[in-house]
């Protein structure tokens, strides 16, 4: 049987910081408000693109595998905020780090995309079909927040993270997975002005937006997330008390908590960072992996199940053996 297990691991965290004093003094918000509804603290902004951030985090990831740029046979880049649409992203990253032989893809799931990437790049390992891939999940999510709109402008910020995937006869990796998409809600998040779809008769074209519903996104996240992650335990055989570390996307610390309690997740598990970064989309679980490595939360062995839920509304789970 073979495996894809995760040998290496990177992030890209832009230095500059926004914190809430400073968003106070753009838009009529405050620390207060800002900290009790959300968790979050500060958000790094990135005056780089997203290729760039990506590329970081990949190079990160392969020098920490012990490997080169030519040994990776796929990089996969989840993002929802590309540096071009054609060509993909990917290529450019794929060009960066001198994976010169490799196949290069981007997956758009939104917040869920890294999830997605991570079954898509495990399914080709397990399959034969390829032996090493990069997967990373990188945003530039503040490129499209308008920050004259206080409810989104609060909520995101930048960065990157990255796996090296190898195949392997030892079990570990990702050992069960579901993902899934209810479109009946598919307008309550989005991003306007921002690919084909664009009205032709409404000129000039504006800014692209990013739009939501905060608190059905909220209500859904809760409950995907949830019962993804009883979906995932189910076809695992395990039970949520073998789990080590829960890793949830990170978009609100009460969306997180409200998973945590409906799971009875105790806190100590729980990885938890949006105070430092926001909601970075597809890099927040990658970035997430990253730090609970560097912290000592996830050890070899570490059982982990991680969440994600986002545009779409797409939805993913994940159960990971470190
Ligand atoms: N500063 C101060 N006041 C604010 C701000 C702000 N930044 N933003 C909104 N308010 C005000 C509102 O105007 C409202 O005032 P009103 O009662 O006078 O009308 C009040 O605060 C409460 O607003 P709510 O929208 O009810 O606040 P809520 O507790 O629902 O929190 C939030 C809003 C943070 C957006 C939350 O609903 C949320 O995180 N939703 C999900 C957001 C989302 O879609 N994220 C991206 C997708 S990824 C994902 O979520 C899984």
């Amino acid at each position: 049987m073979i495996y894809a297990n995760i040998t290496g691991w990177g992030k890209c965290i832009p230095p500059a910081k926004l914190t809430n004093d400073d968003l106070s003094t753009v838009v009529d918000t405050n620390d207060e408000w800002i900290k009790t509804r959300t968790g979050i603290s500060e958000r790094r902004v990135s005056h780089v693109s997203t290729a760039e951030l990506a590329t970081i985090a990949a190079q990160q990831a392969i020098d920490c595998a012990g490997l080169k740029g030519d040994d990776i046979d796929l990089v996969m880049l989840a993002t929802c905020t590309p540096t071009t649409l054609v060509a993909n992203t990917a290529s450019l990253v794929q060009k960066n780090i001198g994976a010169t032989g490799a196949a290069a893809c981007d997956m758009n799931a939104a917040c869920s995309g890294f999830l997605y990437a991570l079954q898509a790049a495990t399914a080709q390992i397990k399959s034969g079909m390829i032996k090493k891939a990069v997967i990373v999940g990188a945003e530039r999510m503040t490129w499209h927040v308008n920050w004259a709109k206080r409810d989104s402008a609060v909520l995101f910020g930048d960065g990157a993270g990255a796996v090296v995937l190898e195949a392997s006869e030892e079990k570990s990796g990702l050992l069960a997975s579901k993902t899934g998409c209810d479109t009946s809600n598919r307008d309550i998040l989005h991003i306007t002005n921002f690919g084909t779809e664009i009205d032709k008769y409404e000129a000039p074209l504006g800014p692209s937006n990013l739009l939501f519903e905060g608190r059905e996104v909220f209500k859904r996240a809760v409950k995907g997330m949830s019962e993804a992650c009883d979906d995932v335990l189910n076809q695992a055989n395990l039970n949520l008390d073998e789990i080590d570390v829960l890793i949830p996307h990170q978009a609100n610390l009460r969306i997180i908590q409200a998973i945590q309690q409906r799971l009875s997740v105790s806190d100590e598990k729980v990885m938890v960072n949006i105070q430092n970064y926001g909601n970075t989309s597809a890099a927040t679980i990658p970035i997430a992996l990253c730090e609970a490595v560097e912290q000592g939360m996830i050890k070899p062995n570490s059982k982990i199940m991680s969440a994600a839920f986002g545009a779409g509304l797409t939805w993913a789970a994940s159960y990971i053996q470190w």
